[in-house]
């Protein structure tokens, strides 16, 4: 038995119950710690036609960590060992900030969902650029996504200011970085999605990472709240922009839409979103021609989850809200799932399948 089954058989069988009786905060809190005591264990080489080439960049498998399960990089060896092909950390914002007031996090158990009005609680990237750094001198062996957010006190004329700061203090330690502008919980930072407002930060930001020795692929997160014919016009300026990616997507505010009926306001994240985030991959997919990778974000909690959000068109997928409700095991078990559906597919690896489904 491996460690990690084992963590998961304590998971499932005590841990789950003891931490879902607590605030989904505190459990969130306790978690991360017992993550972070965990021994540095080198997870499992994984198999070879789960690896995957983006950016130039080697990931071991295809399933990543989504944001805001590690906003300040305190458990990165943690997420190497339940077997992720790579974390995404952050939101983290330039200074820090407490977020919005508490109770700010909710389960949803019969859905299997979360909410969340978090409002980016970061300890700020004074903070978090140490432990990257730490983290790089002992050589982590995933590609890490650092994923950028604003201030909740700056005003608008400031925001591309914040990212900016951002990518000149962290950007060189980021294998790639995230510019995160669909975020619920943050007001205005929604609309920073309309091409005018895109291509100004843009090109802010390409101003400091053109001044990087190796400038790190730039991708945008976006939310599954947008209309068709404002999706389609966001793909079109990422493709005059040549933004490197976009992750699609972020929590939604829809609750009716999707089934949920529930009195907590904020992101909704988990099953209930599945299908969403697929279209919303296969949109992009099918009006980009293929041409922006994407990250396929939404709903994922097993191996057939993930096959499909990389048949509709998604390079990468990640996951959060399903490692609470599934355990730690859960990536190791979607791998070798992932691994059978190549198989019985025909497929030698995970990019011939990108797409097919468009
Ligand atoms: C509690 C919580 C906090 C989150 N915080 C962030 C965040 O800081 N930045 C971000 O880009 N996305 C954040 N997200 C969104 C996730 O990264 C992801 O896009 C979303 O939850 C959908 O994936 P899932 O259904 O697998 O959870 C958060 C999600 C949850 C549940």
């Amino acid at each position: 038995m491996s460690a990690v089954s084992i963590i998961d058989a304590i998971y499932r069988h005590f841990l789950k119950r003891y931490l879902f009786a607590r605030d989904a905060e505190r459990a969130h809190r306790m978690t991360l710690r017992m993550l972070a005591a965990l021994p540095a264990l080198q997870a499992p080489r994984d198999r070879p036609e789960l690896g995957t080439k983006l950016w130039g960049i080697d990931f071991p498998n295809p399933i990543g960590l989504a944001a805001g399960m590690d906003k300040d990089a305190v458990a990165v060896h943690g997420w190497v060992t339940l077997g992720f092909g790579f974390a995404e950390l952050g939101t983290i914002t330039p200074r820090p900030q407490a977020g919005n007031e508490i109770p700010r996090l909710w389960r949803v158990p019969a859905r299997r969902a979360l909410i969340n009005r978090l409002g980016f609680p970061s300890e700020g990237m004074e903070a978090v650029a140490p432990r990257i750094e730490r983290i790089r001198k002992a050589g982590i062996l995933i590609p890490l996504a650092l994923n950028f957010g604003p201030n909740s006190d700056t005003p608008p004329e400031g925001i591309a200011a914040d990212y900016t700061a951002l990518m000149e203090r962290l950007g060189p330690l980021a294998d790639f970085i995230v510019i995160n502008l669909s975020s619920p919980n943050t007001p205005g930072l929604r609309n920073w999605q309309s091409p005018r407002k895109m291509s100004e930060l843009f090109a802010a930001i390409r101003e400091h990472t053109g001044k990087l020795p190796h400038p790190p692929p730039v991708l945008v997160k976006i939310s599954p709240d947008l209309e068709r014919n404002e999706l389609f016009r966001i793909c079109e300026t990422a493709l005059a922009l040549g933004v490197d990616g976009i992750v699609a997507g972020n929590t939604t505010v829809a609750r009716e839409a999707v089934g949920v009926s529930s009195p907590h306001p904020g992101g909704l994240s988990g099953r209930p979103i599945l299908i969403r985030a697929r279209e919303v991959i296969r949109d992009i997919y099918t009006h980009t021609n293929g041409k922006i990778p994407i990250i396929g974000v939404g709903g994922i909690a097993r191996a057939e989850d993930a096959w499909l959000h990389i048949r509709a068109g998604a390079s990468l997928v990640e996951l959060y809200t399903a490692l609470v409700y599934e355990g730690p095991g859960l990536v190791i078990r979607m791998k070798s799932g992932l691994a059978g559906l190549l198989r019985r597919g025909g497929f030698r690896s995970i990019s011939e399948a990108v797409g097919i489904d468009r």
